[in-house]
């Protein structure tokens, strides 16, 4: 278990939690890496539906994920590119479909790319800290992170708040489609055998549902500064 001596906050919880939000803005904030680890199964799903291999021939799906030719470009020079590029191709907005959230809750449901994810999920650990989001980052990934946050919500408002956001975008699906996705997907992700989602024994448990961004935002960050990481 390497985590490069770089402090590491962890910050887990079930889609809609609004964690990726947070930890993009902690990870702004503070100046630290920040690592989507729910990215990297999306990419390895993209990969798989894009290559034609099915969501269940967990063999080659580990190669895939092993050897996913992945670039997050972050976009901090003068002009430099932003964005997540696989296979020399910008798919930032492709991973994010619903299809893709669905077929990544799948394939991380097999031990062989939970492994395979492994060692790319911990070489973010990097000076001057890490602020990772995602599912068992706190369990599994990095058990040694100064601070673990699991961030929930429930589930009416979080599929209000990804039918929200879907609307900005021009999409139209109906509130109770995106509920029963959610249940689903929450069934999948809690249930499975390997790394399922839960908060860790010394995780801190925020609920959302009635707190804007900020006031998460403020929480973490009083948590941090209380332990010192700050
Ligand atoms: O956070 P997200 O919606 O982008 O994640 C997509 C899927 O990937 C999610 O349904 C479960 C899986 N995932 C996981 O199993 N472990 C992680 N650390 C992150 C995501």
């Amino acid at each position: 278990m390497i985590e490069n001596n770089a402090p590491v906050v962890t910050i887990d919880g079930p889609g809609g939690s609004g964690k990726g939000t947070i930890a993009g803005l902690l990870a702004r904030e503070l100046g630290w890496h920040l690592l989507d680890s729910g990215a990297l199964y999306r990419l390895t799903a993209l990969a798989a539906i894009n290559h034609g291999v099915a969501l269940d021939d967990e063999a080659s799906l580990e190669v895939l994920a092993a050897h996913l030719d992945v670039q997050f470009l972050a976009g901090d020079n003068e002009g430099g590119e932003s964005g997540i590029v696989l296979e020399g191709e910008h798919v930032e907005s492709a991973i994010r479909n619903e299809e893709v959230g669905i077929s990544a809750s799948k394939i991380a449901a097999l031990p062989a790319v939970r492994d395979a994810l492994m060692s790319r999920q911990q070489a973010f650990a990097e000076s001057p800290g890490l602020i990772a989001d995602g599912r068992d980052m706190g369990t599994v990934v990095f058990p040694d992170a100064l601070v673990k946050i699991y961030l929930t919500a429930g589930a009416e408002e979080r599929a209000k708040r990804r039918h929200m956001q879907l609307q900005q975008q021009g999409v139209d699906v109906s509130l109770g489609r995106l509920l029963a996705d959610i249940h689903a997907r929450d069934e999948r992700d809690m249930h499975r055998a390997v790394a399922p989602l839960k908060p860790a024994d010394d995780a801190i448990v925020l609920d959302s549902t009635k707190l804007t961004i900020q006031e998460v935002l403020g929480r973490v960050l009083d948590v941090m500064c209380e332990r010192g990481v700050i």
